[in-house]
């Protein structure tokens, strides 16, 4: 895309006010050029299961994630990538859970099958020290959760669908076992990761609220 479709494409000539965009300096054309990423960037389970991917683009996703701000410099980010027999494993670890919370029969087969969805399902969590206070858990986590922005981004970037999966998952032991987390870690995010078969619908944003306070 030629740099002034691209910051057409994005607002970015009624953004800044700028009436000539071949005269926009390169800050300008990096910053479009994101926010057209930012918001290509899509919750999409259209996936194609029989596509793997790379380990090598795995990690450096993984890579990416840990360029995050991260306050007390601890690292946090723990990451496993589950493919092939893996997935079947991981819906059966929740599919063991709802058996034993007595379950419907549908909503337990619907786990056993849920991870075969995408050829790789990258599980990310929050490795924490002994002598974490709740301060510097909670600011642990929060930049667990920074990383995976940046991880699907970059998914995004290399042509990825991706899927920020969570809920009961997260928080059982054996997920944290099957994926060599410690038992301490805490596990934020169940990312469906493949090559796309198709687009979804953008859910629009409202405008930001910002106050502009001086
Ligand atoms: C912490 C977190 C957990 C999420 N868990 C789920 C989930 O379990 N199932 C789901 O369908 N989407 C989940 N999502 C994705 C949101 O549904 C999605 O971001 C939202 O619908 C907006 O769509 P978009 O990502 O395509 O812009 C999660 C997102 C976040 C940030």
């Amino acid at each position: 895309m030629k740099s002034v479709e691209l910051v057409k494409s994005v607002g970015l000539v009624k953004t800044v006010g700028v009436h000539n965009p071949g005269d926009l300096d390169p800050t300008a054309i990096e910053l479009a050029r994101f926010e057209v990423l930012a918001r290509r960037r899509r919750t999409n389970l259209r996936i194609d299961v029989e596509r793997p991917v790379p380990v090598e683009l795995v990690r450096r996703l993984c890579n990416v994630a840990q360029w995050a701000p991260n306050h007390h410099r601890s690292w946090p980010w723990r990451f496993a990538a589950l493919t092939g027999d893996a997935r079947r494993r991981l819906g059966a670890v929740v599919a063991e859970d709802l058996r034993a919370a007595a379950a419907a029969p549908e909503k337990i087969a619907k786990a056993e099958g849920k991870y075969l969805r995408a050829p790789l399902m990258l599980a990310v969590a929050v490795g924490h020290g002994a002598g974490d206070g709740e301060e510097r858990r909670v600011e642990d986590r929060d930049a667990v959760a920074a990383g995976v922005q940046n991880l699907l981004l970059g998914a995004t970037a290399a042509g990825l669908a991706s899927y920020w999966g969570s809920g009961a998952v997260l928080g059982l032991r054996g997920v944290r076992a099957l994926c060599g987390f410690a038992p301490t870690d805490t596990l934020v995010a169940m990312i469906y990761l493949g090559y796309p078969l198709g687009d979804v619908a953008v859910p629009t944003r409202p405008d930001p609220i910002l106050h502009l306070v001086s």
